[in-house]
């Protein structure tokens, strides 16, 4: 898609973190923004910092939920009189080994960050059919590709994004449809904080905690992500790292991919095990 303007944009998890900075970016390319989340009020407060004179409606949309997903596709082709591009980017994540994890737990991230992508994708299909280009941004993560331990419905979930990704480029590769995949590494956003924290492995006590420890390590804004993202759609990239780390990971997992994950398993629990005092890394 050589630009985003006048385009329709659908977006979930805009009321926080990549997804507001996603509206913001988006608006000031002059997209007509459709912005959806569970959190109204953080969803106002993304429509308060939008650029003054955007086009914009809000929705009140559980992505677990299908037939809410289903409805708000129908909605925003309704108010908008069509729709260019979906992004699904809500997300949420836990903290927990699996052997203790609960399946409500793993089925509360899993439902939401696997199959509300698939939903948000399937409902929004026949609609980007009908416009002469359309695009599908799916948000994996870093852990789409290498899997951090704690984060096992986190892990499994966005491999599975990962995977429904390259399926449909693969199944759209004639039609005007781009899909773009996209793996950002550490972004300071509100995931951490907005975490189950049921009981972490790496030694985190709560969310508080494992938060600050994410915002220390987190090595990109919100805001240079969706710079990312957007300047990814324009060029019609189907696989897209954000950050520096996700570079690394990315290479590094090529390079060594059972030896490295080892690796950062040992340091990453290193600090959970009794009479270790190194500090152990935390990431979603
Ligand atoms: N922050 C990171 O380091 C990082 C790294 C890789 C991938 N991601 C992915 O980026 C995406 C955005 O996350 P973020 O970091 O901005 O987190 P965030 O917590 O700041 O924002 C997530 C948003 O999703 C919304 N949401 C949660 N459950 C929902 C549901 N059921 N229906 C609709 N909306 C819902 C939340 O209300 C929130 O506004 C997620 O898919 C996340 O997995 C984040």
């Amino acid at each position: 898609m050589k630009s985003l303007a006048n385009k329709v944009v659908a977006l979930t998890g805009a009321g926080s973190g990549i997804g507001r900075a996603l509206a913001i970016e988006l608006a000031r390319k002059g997209s007509h923004l459709a912005l959806a989340d569970v959190n109204a009020d953080g969803l106002q407060e993304t429509v308060e910092a939008l650029p003054p004179g955007a086009t914009v409606s809000t929705h009140i949309v559980d992505v677990a939920q299908k037939q809410q997903v289903y409805d708000w596709a129908d909605t925003v082709v309704k108010q908008h009189g069509g729709v260019d591009v979906i992004i699904n980017n809500a997300g949420v994540a836990s903290q927990c080994s699996i052997e203790d994890i609960s399946y409500d737990d793993f089925n509360w991230v899993f439902d939401i960050v696997f199959y509300g992508v698939l939903y948000g994708t399937k409902a929004f299909l026949p609609y980007l059919h009908q416009r002469p280009e359309g695009h599908i941004i799916n948000i994996s993560s870093v852990n789409g590709f290498f899997p951090f331990p704690g984060n096992s419905p986190y892990n499994c979930a966005k491999h599975a994004v990962k995977a429904l990704n390259q399926t449909l480029i693969q199944e759209l590769a004639g039609a005007n449809i781009h899909v773009t995949s996209v793996h950002p590494g550490g972004i300071k956003t509100n995931i951490v904080r907005n975490a189950r924290h049921i009981k972490a492995l790496d030694g985190t006590r709560d969310a508080a905690e494992a938060a600050a420890r994410f915002d220390k390590i987190a090595s990109t804004t919100p805001e240079k992500a969706a710079q990312t993202i957007v300047s990814g759609i324009l060029k019609n990239k189907q696989r897209l790292l954000v950050g520096t780390d996700a570079y690394l990971l990315d290479g590094l997992t090529r390079l060594f991919p059972q030896r490295f994950s080892n690796l950062v398993g040992r340091v990453m629990l290193r600090g959970a095990r009794p009479g270790d005092k190194s500090s152990p890394a935390h990431r979603i």
